[in-house]
């Protein structure tokens, strides 16, 4: 992979394809290998950007707490590398909270949004005192309790459970309470994302057991415009359990 240094960390990304640039963001505790599928279906029509977010997959971290809001200035750093000054952007999960960060900070950067299985709201207090004791947890016992946990609840495909067991399995315990820390601060966009007036996808699975369908819908009710796909039957990985359906979603993005 390709590197850029940019706030105290090294950011790892690859860039493939033609066309209008795309951004992909993976979600907790994953890296871009989640979307190779995707990035196969899409590359023909994009120029896709695919990070590994601080602390994930080939990029470093720092020790210190840091934010949704400083996870979006490492993209635009790699947005002024390549001298792109506008973009579509789709997040997974942890992604999307990002993607939404980087709308609030970088409107004009922006020229779509995609959040796949993924959320405006904040947590909920009970959401958020969880992040903090699996932080402890992650801090003591290191982070296969987080995978362990996490494994059937993004998907309940078992070749999709094969990849991302070992894939969360190698991140490193300061990337994943680092990424913990920084959700469970996170503030809700949802006001925010019914106010912007860029194209908006929202692709999420039908049994979705993190961010459950409900969450896609609300977006929906307040920005009709938003274009719902919804994917019967797919659980937390549309990337990965319906690429096609992924892909057709997101290139809703290029209209
Ligand atoms: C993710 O899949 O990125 C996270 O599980 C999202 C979350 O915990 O809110």
């Amino acid at each position: 992979m390709e590197k850029i240094q940019v706030n105290g960390i090294s950011l790892a990304y690859e860039k493939l394809g033609v066309g209008a640039p795309l951004m992909l963001i993976h979600g907790f505790p994953l890296d871009h290998t989640i979307w190779n599928d995707v990035a196969n279906l899409l590359k023909g029509d994009f120029t896709l950007i695919l990070p590994d977010l601080r602390g994930f997959g080939q990029s470093t971290t720092v020790e210190t707490l840091y934010t949704m809001s400083d996870m979006a200035d490492d993209l635009v750093a790699l947005l002024d590398h390549f001298g792109i000054e506008k973009t579509a952007i789709a997040g997974h999960s942890m992604g999307g909270y990002v993607a939404l960060a980087f709308a609030k900070k970088y409107l004009q950067r922006m020229s779509g949004l995609g959040l796949v299985a993924s959320q405006a709201a904040a947590d909920t207090p009970e959401r958020k005192a969880n992040r903090y004791k699996d932080a402890d947890a992650v801090a003591q016992q290191g982070v296969g309790l987080i995978a362990e946990g996490m494994t059937p609840k993004l998907s309940a495909n078992a070749g999709v459970q094969s990849f991302v067991r070992p894939l969360m399995e190698g991140q490193t315990p300061s990337a994943v309470i680092g990424a913990l820390k920084a959700m469970a601060e996170r503030e809700g966009l949802f006001t925010y994302l019914s106010s912007v007036s860029f194209p908006v996808v929202l692709v999420h699975g039908g049994v979705d057991a993190l961010i459950p369908i409900e969450r896609a819908r609300e977006i929906k009710a307040v920005l009709p415009s938003a274009r719902l796909v919804e994917l019967q039957g797919i659980g937390h990985m549309p990337m990965m359990e319906s690429p096609r359906g992924t892909a057709e979603g997101l290139r809703l993005l290029g209209h």
